[in-house]
């Protein structure tokens, strides 16, 4: 498989990220929303970069891909589970945005629990085909439209375990 960014490049882009994260909060407590299973990987990384004690994670399941074909369909958890960000500061940790429909469905039903406020982070995005669906405050990489697999994002459960990213090919 054809690498797209290595190892040195992530950490780099991460460090950068996590970095413009913490001058945002300016020393307020925020709670990073961690996207499983995807993001995973990309936020145990940036959540060790973040030196503010007052940063929390949690985590929610969503998925919307079946091989590399979006469902379509965007299944939220119910909203009992959303409640409990009602008045924090979430950051919503992703892999990638594709469509877009994950983030905007997920990012409509926290404004509806009343949370303070609602950012972004995305370590990729592939631009052409969201095409500003969502708004990204803070973006790794833009990729091609092509399917990636590696630091967490996988095909069928497979080459998540990859440190660096690269565009699938089937074998
Ligand atoms: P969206 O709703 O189309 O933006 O898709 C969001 C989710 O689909 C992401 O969080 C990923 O889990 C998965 N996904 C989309 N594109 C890719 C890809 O190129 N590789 C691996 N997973 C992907």
């Amino acid at each position: 498989m054809k690498v797209l960014f290595d190892e040195t490049t992530i950490q780099k882009r991460v460090a950068e990220l996590a970095h413009d994260i913490e001058a945002c909060y300016e020393g307020r407590p925020f709670t990073l929303l961690v996207i499983l299973k995807g993001a995973f990987v990309f936020a145990a990384d940036l959540f060790r970069r973040i030196r503010s004690p007052l940063v929390r994670v949690e985590f929610l399941r969503i998925a919307s891909y079946r091989g590399t074909v979006s469902s379509g369909t965007v299944i939220l958890p119910p909203p009992e589970e959303l409640a409990r960000f009602a008045a924090r500061d979430v950051l919503i940790v992703e892999d990638i945005v594709d469509t877009g429909l994950t983030l905007s469905a997920l990012v409509d039903a926290l404004r509806g629990t009343g949370v303070s406020s609602v950012r972004v982070c995305s370590f990729l995005e592939k631009t052409e085909i969201h095409q500003g669906r969502v708004k990204i405050d803070f973006l790794g990489f833009s990729v091609p439209n092509h399917f990636i697999v590696g630091y967490g994002l996988d095909c069928d459960e497979k080459h998540r375990n990859l440190p660096y990213l690269a565009l699938y090919e089937e074998t």
